[in-house]
């Protein structure tokens, strides 16, 4: 059979991993999927994550991989048996799309084109709550976020959206992070909002595991707020790390420009740390570097006068611009990598200074949270890159102390963000094993990868009917009953 030319030079640009950033079309409930491999019996929870999956509504196309409309998914483990659930979020933003027919609110690198009777309608654009980040336990209920703080709770049995998680407070601010810190000395959690003005403020607090009242911990004054998507938290210590991405904030009200096009990288501003007590909200330090850029912190803790904080860091914020959908879909980006840094932060001096722990890169980082994080440590896992330009390509776990790592690969197999589960009376770090949907452009269908973290062999792996687009975090709960996620949550 002849193939016509333009189909040859259309499949030559599109690189196998495109598929992953393509628009969900349905929405299944599977009781038992096929199993390879031996799920450990001791693995009787949930992982659910979310993630954008609709790209498109009615004629028009999101623009960025961070703007896509929420899909939840849900894989259930029971007696070595795994059951599937996948719904899309019916949050706000997606239903007024769906009932418009065309995108209604701005996205991270998308801005809504509404008529003129719409903006006299609503002079005030509604901000998004398309929550396609994170899943987060909140007081007793479940939740799905995005950097605007308005988290979606929903169903964790059917994944039916709910409502809006009812915050028990006035604390101000238009953004968080969707990565809090777990404090299970102090049985809270530990987060901040960005509160826009004059000036501009982050607004750090605390909230009890138990509750829905947030209690304000610090409220730091910037002028020109940075980009930070997390932040780090030691035994004693909440540190924000504000990178040289700065918000113009009038261009923010007036320019019409999507939501991160109004952030400029600003070098010669350099990256400051600034240290906060937990317990008391003092500042005891800010401390600056040269100029860099990162999404994901990985963990921090105090040694002697130094705070040590690791990261996957950029060099400027160029990954911002090639995770835009149009490149990325091409394969034009020449992306850029996260490599793992440590930054030695003096708390009597004052400077801060970078070293790169290994020599493989890798995002959406995960660790033995609840054991180590704000403690020394030795492991991290993450999704990385063996093909250069590649989408995330392989499973990377990295020992920080020696910068030895051990991957998994499989050719045109794309993993996303790997979740560590601890093994039931675990006595090592690394001892349970990780979770990963990962995308086989091979067969065009999404499987659940399980691996032993120890030795990073596969363990089992069980295939859904159709692509699940590639998501960004999700958490595994070993029961998804409300009052004990908890104390569970993070194991
Ligand atoms: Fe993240």
């Amino acid at each position: 059979m002849q193939t016509r030319p333009e189909t040859q030079s259309t499949a030559q640009i599109t690189p196998p991993y495109a598929i992953g950033l393509t628009t969900a079309t349905e929405e299944t409930t599977i009781a038992a999927l096929p199993v390879e491999g031996r799920i450990p019996d001791w693995l009787t929870g949930s992982l659910i994550r979310t993630g954008p999956a609709k790209f498109e509504v009615g004629g028009e196309s999101y623009r960025h991989w961070f703007d896509g409309l929420a899909m939840l998914t849900r894989f259930s483990f029971s007696d070595g048996r795994v059951s599937y659930v996948n719904r899309f979020l019916a949050s706000d933003s997606f239903q007024e799309a769906m009932a418009k027919g065309k995108i209604s609110r701005g996205e991270f690198g998308t801005t809504a084109r509404n008529s003129f009777w719409e903006r006299l309608r609503d002079p005030i654009p509604r901000p998004t709550d398309n929550a396609n980040v994170n899943i987060l336990p909140l007081g007793d209920r479940l939740v799905s976020t995005t950097e605007v703080p308005q988290p979606i709770v929903f169903n964790p049995d059917t994944l039916e959206t709910l409502d809006k998680f009812p915050f028990d407070d006035h604390i101000l601010g238009q953004m968080t992070t969707v990565h809090p810190h777990f404090d299970f000395d102090r049985q809270c959690l530990f987060n901040y909002l960005t509160a826009f003005g004059a000036p501009t403020k982050y607004n750090i607090y605390r909230m009890g595991f138990r509750s829905s009242r947030r209690e304000l911990v610090a409220s730091i004054p910037t002028k020109e707020p940075a980009y930070m998507h997390t932040f780090a938290m030691s035994d004693r210590y909440i540190i924000l790390t504000e990178f040289p991405l700065r918000l113009n904030l009038l261009g923010l009200a007036m320019s019409g420009k999507p939501f991160i096009e109004n952030y400029h990288w600003k070098t010669d501003r350099g990256t400051r740390f600034t240290i906060v007590d937990k317990d008391s909200g003092e500042v005891v330090k800010t401390c600056e570097s040269e100029p860099f850029f990162s999404f994901h912190h990985i963990n921090a803790f105090e040694q002697g006068d130094e705070l040590l904080i690791d990261l996957a860091g950029y060099t400027d914020d160029k990954v911002v611009r090639d995770l835009y959908l149009n490149p990325l879909r091409t394969g034009q980006a020449g992306r850029a990598t996260a490599a793992v840094k440590r930054y030695r932060l003096s708390l009597n001096k004052g400077d801060a200074t970078g070293e790169t722990l290994a020599n493989e890169t890798l995002e959406l980082p995960r660790t033995h949270y609840r054991q180590i994080n704000g403690k020394p440590y030795q492991f991290i896992y993450g999704a990385g890159n063996r093909i250069l330009d590649n989408f995330n390509d392989q499973i990377v776990k990295i020992n920080v102390n020696t910068g030895e790592s051990v991957c998994w690969f499989e050719e045109n197999c794309y993993p996303g963000e790997p979740v560590f589960v601890s093994a039931p009376n675990y006595s090592a770090e690394d001892e349970g094993i990780l979770l990963s949907v990962v995308l086989n452009a091979n067969c065009q269908k999404s499987f659940l990868l399980i691996l032993d973290a120890r030795s990073m062999t596969e363990l089992a792996r069980t295939e859904v009917p159709h692509v699940i687009p590639f998501q960004f975090h999700g958490q595994y709960f070993p029961a998804i009953e409300p009052a004990i996620v908890l104390s569970q949550v993070h194991r």
